[in-house]
């Protein structure tokens, strides 16, 4: 009894937090508008940039690289795509990159995520020091936590006041007319009203 009630238990968590990722990935491509990667796709790509950030959630320089390489190495069916569009980025950014371009931006970002980023942070160390299993269950019942912060918190409304005060404050008007004619190839633009920003 107790020994089947375990069972079920277990059952139950696997289930709501394969439903926690499944979501977030749902409310990405329906809230936030993405449209590039379908829901997944995406799942694949969070999943691989989940271990870096469980194990190094201080340390954006190596989270950036590791997303980069899960974005441009996950993209399935799209890799070239994805590729190609980030050269045509590049060629439209040059003399900067995309990279140089998000390094740039990441500090601003963050800053202005401050809250929401110590609450992820706060959320994935308690689980560290509470979880009593081991190994990649351990990992994953943590990751599924931070996932169920970023359900509640991440809306289109809180990205889009992000995003109007880092282009109007953080972005060069050369910039963001590459911004413009790419972002749309990534998810849908018109849903912001940051898309309505003009810069010259
Ligand atoms: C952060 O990660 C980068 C890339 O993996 C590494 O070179 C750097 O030493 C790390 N920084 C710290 C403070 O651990």
């Amino acid at each position: 009894m107790v020994r089947s009630s375990i069972v079920i238990v277990f059952f139950l968590v696997q289930f709501s937090d394969a439903t926690k990722l499944d979501d977030v990935m749902k409310m990405a491509t329906t809230e936030l508008g993405i449209t590039f990667w379908n829901q997944a796709e995406l799942t694949v790509i969070a999943n691989c940039c989940e271990s870096q950030f469980y194990v190094t959630p201080n340390n954006n320089t190596a989270i950036l690289s590791a997303a980069k390489n899960c974005i441009l190495k996950n993209s399935g069916n799209k890799a070239v795509s994805a590729l190609a569009l980030y050269s045509n980025v590049n060629n439209c950014l040059n003399p900067e990159t995309l990279d140089s371009v998000v390094s740039d931006l990441i500090a601003p970002v963050l800053a202005l995520a401050d809250a929401l980023v110590r609450k992820l942070k706060t959320t994935l160390s308690n689980c560290k020091d509470t979880n009593t299993q081991t190994g990649a269950a351990k990992q994953e019942a943590c990751i599924q936590k931070t996932y169920g912060v970023v359900l509640t918190d991440l809306t289109l409304a809180y990205v889009d006041g992000i995003c109007k005060k880092v282009v109007n404050e953080n972005v060069e008007p050369k910039e963001w007319g590459c911004g413009l004619k790419y972002i749309p190839s990534v998810l849908t633009f018109s849903k912001y009203e940051c898309s309505k920003i003009v810069k010259n």
